[in-house]
């Protein structure tokens, strides 16, 4: 992983936020000292401030002036409001790192002025453990190492062009809820049937880690690996062949289908 030698500045230290802070710091991607942050909630800023001793900004303009490359992480609707704090203070030279759900660069340009080099990044939840995945696009080339840095520091990343970010978004964006609300099943089930909540939460989670573990590592394709899994009129079989009936493979790619037009719909607000 490459240090950066630049300051960096947060605004918005949510959930994503404080994940990728978390894993440039412990990585050291980047020293304290060179990490300013600011979010409308101060008690968070002083959160990340007390935990890792990176420094907090007056504002977001203040924030600015004191870093090189500045990471959005705030939501998608505060995009007019962080324009309005920073566009004055944004000069060549500067990277700024969007994250924002359904955000394009052009629209991101319109909020922020031209002077800055513009990176749009879609990371997903996976980075609080290190485990995120990251698609990252621009056109500047030594933004783009830049931002591959900070985000190898909480997991994987590919470079992506712009045109696939809606569904980047569906897939991998929105994907771990997709995830969860399996596991979260698979608990219900367990429970119901008599098991005890915590003994239900493990087989779910451990049942999830195993198979994404099996999935990374081995040359096989996740469907192959299904099918080792599903012996011929088996419990498994059984299971799948019903869903097959119901037609969940159809719904389910729909549901994602309908993240994607969503993830366009933002985009023109
Ligand atoms: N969560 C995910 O799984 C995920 C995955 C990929 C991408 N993203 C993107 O990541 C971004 C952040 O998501 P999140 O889940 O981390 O949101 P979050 O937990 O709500 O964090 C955003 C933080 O930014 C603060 N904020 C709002 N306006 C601000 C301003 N003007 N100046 C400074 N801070 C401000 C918010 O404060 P208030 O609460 O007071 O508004 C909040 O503390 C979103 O744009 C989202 O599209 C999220």
């Amino acid at each position: 992983m490459g240090k950066i030698n630049q300051k960096i500045g947060f605004i918005g230290c949510g959930n994503m936020g404080s994940a990728i802070l978390t894993g440039l710091i412990r990585n050291q991607i980047a020293k304290p000292r060179q990490v300013w942050v600011h979010d409308a909630i101060h008690s968070r800023s002083l959160s990340v401030k007390k935990k890792f001793g990176v420094g907090v900004a007056k504002s977001n303009s203040d924030l600015v002036r004191r870093t090189d490359v500045i990471l959005l992480a705030m939501k998608p609707q505060d995009l007019h409001q962080i324009g309005s704090d920073i566009k004055r203070d944004l000069r060549k030279g500067h990277v700024v790192i969007s994250i924002l759900a359904g955000t394009p660069i052009t629209k991101l340009k319109r909020f922020l002025g031209t002077h800055a080099v513009v990176v749009r990044a879609m990371p997903n939840l996976g980075a609080q453990v290190g485990k995120a995945i990251t698609a990252i696009t621009s056109t500047n080339q030594g933004a783009l190492y830049i931002a591959r840095s900070i985000f190898l520091s909480c997991g994987e990343v590919i470079g992506l062009p712009e045109k696939h970010f809606d569904l980047v978004t569906a897939v991998s964006g929105s994907g771990p809820a997709y995830f969860f609300l399996l596991m979260e099943l698979l608990v219900q089930v367990a429970e119901r049937g008599g098991i005890g909540k915590k003994e239900a939460r493990l087989l779910a989670v451990q049942t999830a880690l195993g198979a994404a573990k099996l999935a990374s590592l081995s040359a096989l394709s996740p469907q192959e690996l299904r099918k080792q899994v599903t012996s011929k009129k088996g419990t498994t079989d059984a299971a799948l062949r019903f869903l097959a009936k119901r037609g969940f493979s159809n719904l389910f790619i729909s549901a994602v289908r309908r993240a994607v037009q969503r993830a366009r719909e933002l985009n023109q607000l």
